[in-house]
């Protein structure tokens, strides 16, 4: 049986009343990376932000590690969970290497070669030079601080890597690397990814599972394959007429 390391039960999320998430029962399983699509406004990065605590449903709850996040600090909580988010969030005011060192230096205490060490292996996996190191944001293209984001949230060593729309802003070839590094990050370390996009062929390329979303609900939650050939409604049949332009075999 596979474990499970991110459980959601009897979620609903109201705004103005409004219910804007409900979720009966999710459960994600560790090691997996699940992508979650859907359109504008359907409840992604709400979803995504109960996972840290970001956002707390009005009932239901979530649980980590089979431990009800409501019951935990969730400042510890967030220290384990790694967090990129669409643009930059780096500090400005600190280099790449300032910005990378953060949380493992918070970790590792005095230990500063360990954590230099971790932040070139970082560097490196992301695809930076270590000549950008001691750049500051502003100095940096859009992909590169993106990439910098990414080292920065692994180089904690998270479990969980929450991203969303982590690729946007970027151009479409530096967009293909970023996906071909993350595939490649998920392989290698087995950190549990939720990846929040709006692109279908994004979804299907990277998710070793997906979960359609519309106007807050769940459409789908299903391997890629039978996403494609064993769409469960028309919405997810549309989705899929929408953004056919990847290949088979390049869905994992
Ligand atoms: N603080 C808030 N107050 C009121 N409504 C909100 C608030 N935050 C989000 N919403 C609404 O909740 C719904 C879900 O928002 P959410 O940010 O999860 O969407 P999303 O799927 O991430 O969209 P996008 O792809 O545009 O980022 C939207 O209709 C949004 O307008
Ligand atoms: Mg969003």
């Amino acid at each position: 049986m596979a474990e499970i390391i991110i459980n959601m039960k009897h979620i609903e999320k109201r705004y103005n009343n409004v219910p804007v998430l409900t979720v009966q029962d999710l459960e994600i399983e560790k090691g997996d990376f699940l992508t979650v699509i859907g359109s504008s406004g359907c409840g992604k990065t709400t979803l995504l932000k109960m996972i840290n605590g970001l956002i707390q449903p009005d009932t239901g709850n979530v649980a980590v590690n089979g431990t009800d996040i409501s019951q935990t600090d969730l400042i510890s909580l967030r220290r384990s969970i790694g967090y990129c988010i669409q643009g930059s969030i780096l500090f400005p005011h600190m280099t790449v290497e300032e910005n990378v060192s953060y949380v493992p230096d918070l970790l590792n205490g005095r230990n500063k070669t360990k954590t230099r060490q971790a932040v070139s292996k970082w560097l490196k996996i992301v695809g930076l030079g270590d000549d950008l190191r001691s750049r500051y944001p502003s100095e940096l293209s859009g992909g590169q601080q993106q990439r910098v984001g990414i080292a920065r949230a692994l180089a904690a060593s998270p479990e969980i890597l929450l991203m969303d729309e982590p690729f946007g802003a970027v151009d479409s070839i530096t967009r293909k690397q970023l996906q071909t590094e993350i595939k490649e990050i998920h392989e290698q370390t087995g950190v549990t990814v939720v990846f929040v996009t709006h692109d279908i062929s994004e979804a299907l390329y990277l998710g070793t599972k997906v979960l359609v979303l519309d106007h807050g609900q769940i459409q789908q939650y299903d391997t890629p394959q039978n996403i494609i050939h064993n769409p469960e409604n028309d919405f997810v049949k549309n989705l899929l007429k929408d953004g056919f332009h990847y290949s088979e075999e390049e869905v994992s």
